[in-house]
């Protein structure tokens, strides 16, 4: 057994207090991931995990890129077809999880994911570089491939072929919005007294905020 129990960190970056924290807590979101991403030792402050549910009951994670949010929730970009866009069109559930190691500061958001409209989906594909709308052509994401070489090929073909022409979004891969029900928010604290204060939408679709035991 390798034992880790020389890791210890002390946590001391910050509190949250009931007297500081919004109403409503996109807008708690928006002050800490701005505050992550001037933070000079935080290289992606929109990478998050995303959990979706698989089929044996299991949840899945895997790292993804915020790309905006808003109100009504948290938008990112993937294949539909992938393992999670499967997931998520069979459940609609995911949670994305933010951790900012340099600030002590975790978010964990349950959701609710639906197909961002077609338009979005294709305006932000051509807003891309690209070779990123032809890696997202040439990548069955997520599916079995029998090596490199593969997708090389693939890529090299889609090249030529729209060479002097737009690349078409396919339908296969777009965006999802992810509409919270659950946000909590984790700030490090001194002998393991964590602050987490948990938002919930209530019936009348306003947020009300309690304090959890660390
Ligand atoms: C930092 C980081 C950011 C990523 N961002 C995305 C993303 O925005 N969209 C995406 O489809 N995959 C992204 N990936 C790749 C995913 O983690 C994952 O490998 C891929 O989406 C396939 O996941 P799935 O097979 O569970 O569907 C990212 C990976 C990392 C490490």
């Amino acid at each position: 057994m390798q034992d880790l129990h020389h890791l210890r960190q002390v946590y001391d970056k910050g509190e949250l207090l009931e007297a500081q924290i919004p109403a409503n807590p996109i807008e708690l979101f928006h002050d800490w991931l701005a505050r992550a991403e001037k933070h000079p030792q935080i290289a992606e402050a929109n990478a998050m995990s995303v959990a979706t549910v698989e089929e044996d009951g299991c949840p899945r994670t895997r790292m993804l890129l915020l790309k905006a949010y808003m109100w009504e929730g948290f938008v990112f970009y993937t294949n539909y077809l992938s393992r999670k866009g499967r997931a998520l069109d069979r459940t609609h559930k995911v949670c994305l999880q933010f951790f900012w190691p340099p600030l002590e500061q975790q978010i964990i958001i349950k959701a609710n994911a639906e197909h961002l409209s077609p338009d979005l989906s294709t305006e932000y594909f051509h807003s891309r570089p690209r070779g990123s709308q032809l890696g997202a052509l040439a990548s069955p994401q997520s599916s079995e491939i029998p090596d490199r070489e593969f997708l090389e090929q693939r890529l090299e073909a889609l090249e030529k072929q729209y060479a002097d022409e737009e690349i078409p979004r396919p339908e296969t891969w777009g965006g999802y919005i992810a509409k919270p029900y659950e946000i909590e928010f984790w700030q490090g604290r001194p002998n393991r007294l964590h602050d987490r204060i948990l938002y919930r939408i209530a019936d009348d679709g306003s947020w009300q905020s309690v304090r959890l035991a660390p």
